[in-house]
């Protein structure tokens, strides 16, 4: 049974749809990129998954368990992890509050041990641990958001646009941490990215979405040698 299945979703804002038509299935071990240009409905999946956006049509299934319905807290509860697209730290808040913050749905103890990960994938923060979140970089906030996400050990982890705005050298340190929790933890992510380029290097399956629904699917490595993928999203 896949850890995640999405069949046909629709999103809908109002009138408005935020997506019409998607579907792609994830194992527990797996990556997925999430490809598309502005609009093109990634956000939207990731909410919809998360319980923070109404979908009148289609099926989420979280290990075969129906989603209609549920919390977002529940949702959290079960294992499902987010970094929110433009950071979303707690800016007058310290990185290790900002930390701790994550892990709201474990135990204490695990908290510190869990930190204590976190600041060997992210020295940075470490060193940065008692500043408040505002006064970090960008690419550091970046690394907090996603350090807070990993604190609770998320059997799946949605990550909304990492690479935004940020300079080139820190978006490949961040593919690398990934790359690394995903082998030390076996990590389950998507990664939804207008950088498709460097998405469908850190994961290992694409899906590519335009106005709302899924179009080309399959592996990174075929995918980043497809023309049409070349034409439309990698700039070749
Ligand atoms: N809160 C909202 N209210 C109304 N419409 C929305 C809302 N959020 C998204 N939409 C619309 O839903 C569609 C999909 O948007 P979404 O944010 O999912 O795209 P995206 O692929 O994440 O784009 P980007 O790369 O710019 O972040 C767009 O047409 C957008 O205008
Ligand atoms: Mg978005």
């Amino acid at each position: 049974m896949p850890l995640l299945q999405v069949t046909d979703l629709q999103v809908r804002y109002g009138r408005i749809l935020g997506t019409n038509g998607i579907s792609f299935s994830l194992e527990a071990g797996e990556s997925l990129a999430l490809v598309g240009s502005n609009g093109a409905g990634k956000s939207s999946t990731l909410k919809a998954i998360l319980g923070m956006a109404e979908w009148p049509q289609g099926q989420i299934l979280l290990d075969g368990q129906d989603l209609r319905g549920s919390k977002t807290s529940d949702i959290v509860r079960q294992g499902v992890g987010f970094s929110p697209e433009g950071r979303r730290v707690f800016p007058m808040m310290s990185v290790a509050d900002n930390l701790r913050a994550g892990a709201f749905t474990r135990p204490r103890e695990e908290a510190a041990e869990r930190m204590e990960a976190m600041f060997a994938y992210f020295p940075r923060l470490r060193e940065r641990a008692g500043q408040r979140a505002s006064s970090l970089s960008g690419g550091e906030q970046q690394m907090l958001a996603i350090g807070r996400a990993l604190m609770s050990r998320p059997r799946l982890l949605l990550l909304d646009e990492p690479s935004l705005g940020l300079a080139p050298i820190i978006v490949e340190r961040i593919g690398e941490i990934i790359e690394e929790v995903q082998r030390r933890e076996g990590l389950t992510f998507i990664l939804a990215e207008q950088n498709a380029n460097w998405a469908m290097r850190v994961a290992k399956r694409a899906v590519i979405l335009e106005l709302g629904r899924s179009t080309i699917a399959g592996d990174c490595a075929t995918l980043l040698d497809d023309p049409r993928v070349q034409n439309a999203y990698l700039g070749l």
